[in-house]
């Protein structure tokens, strides 16, 4: 069984709303709820715990958790509260609301049948990617093993322990907490992901959220 850590105490600076951004209302609810509701509806994640802004209240059928000043001290916070009955640790980021039940089951299922220390949700990159010495490109990086990494990201617990129990400024360089475990020569793999299962950063994507969500 897993035990699910959403991620929502940003601040959400670059989309420029009042209140944090994963309060902001999207499609008629706060956006941190579409991630709940497919969350809820996978039976293999038997708890929730949300990591928070100062004075929000945690959302129905979670545990709520005051977040850290960075995405990697809010994680550690939930991981802390979340007990250690479950071996399974999904992380999330509420800013990405288009996430569905079936990814999840996805990324479960991947780290469940392989031999891995984590699976993580990815899209395959579309465009080409140049790497560049200020503005002089210095080289093309072959697309083909390129992968734009998304949450849900799902761990075995002991590996994420692990990964988290670095200092402060190390894990807040990190911007995402697979990358901690790669660091520590742990076995991640990648679950092929819809492109739709966006990151809300700028007021574009909101509004792209709203559609995509409108059109479902
Ligand atoms: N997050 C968090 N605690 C922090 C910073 C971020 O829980 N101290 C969460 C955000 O709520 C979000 C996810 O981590 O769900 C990804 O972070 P990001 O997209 O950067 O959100 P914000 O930090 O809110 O946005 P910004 O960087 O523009 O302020
Ligand atoms: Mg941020």
């Amino acid at each position: 069984m897993a035990v699910a850590l959403v991620v929502a105490a940003g601040r959400g600076e670059r989309l420029g709303t009042e209140r944090p951004k994963a309060f902001v209302m999207l499609g008629g609810r706060p956006m941190l709820q579409w991630s709940l509701d497919a969350l809820h509806a996978v039976d293999a994640v038997r708890r929730i715990v949300v990591a928070l802004p100062p004075g929000v209240h945690a959302p129905a059928g979670t545990l709520g958790v005051p977040g850290g000043a960075e995405r990697s001290q809010s994680v550690r916070a939930a991981l802390r509260a979340a007990g250690d009955d479950d071996d399974v640790v999904l992380v999330h980021d509420a800013a990405r609301p288009l996430v569905t039940a079936q990814l999840v089951q996805d990324c479960l299922h991947a780290l469940a049948t392989h031999d891995c220390d984590a699976a993580i949700a990815a899209a395959r990159v579309t465009d080409t990617i140049k790497e560049s010495d200020g503005d002089e490109v210095v080289r093309t990086l072959d697309r083909a093993n390129l992968w734009a990494v998304q949450t849900p990201q799902v761990f075995d617990r002991a590996a994420l322990e692990r990964a988290l129990s670095r200092d402060d400024a190390e894990l807040a360089a990190a911007t995402d907490d697979a990358s901690l475990v790669e660091r520590d020569g742990g076995t991640v793999r990648v679950v092929s992901a819809p492109r739709e299962n966006l990151k809300v950063t700028t007021p574009f994507d909101l509004r792209l959220a709203e559609l995509l969500l409108a059109a479902r």
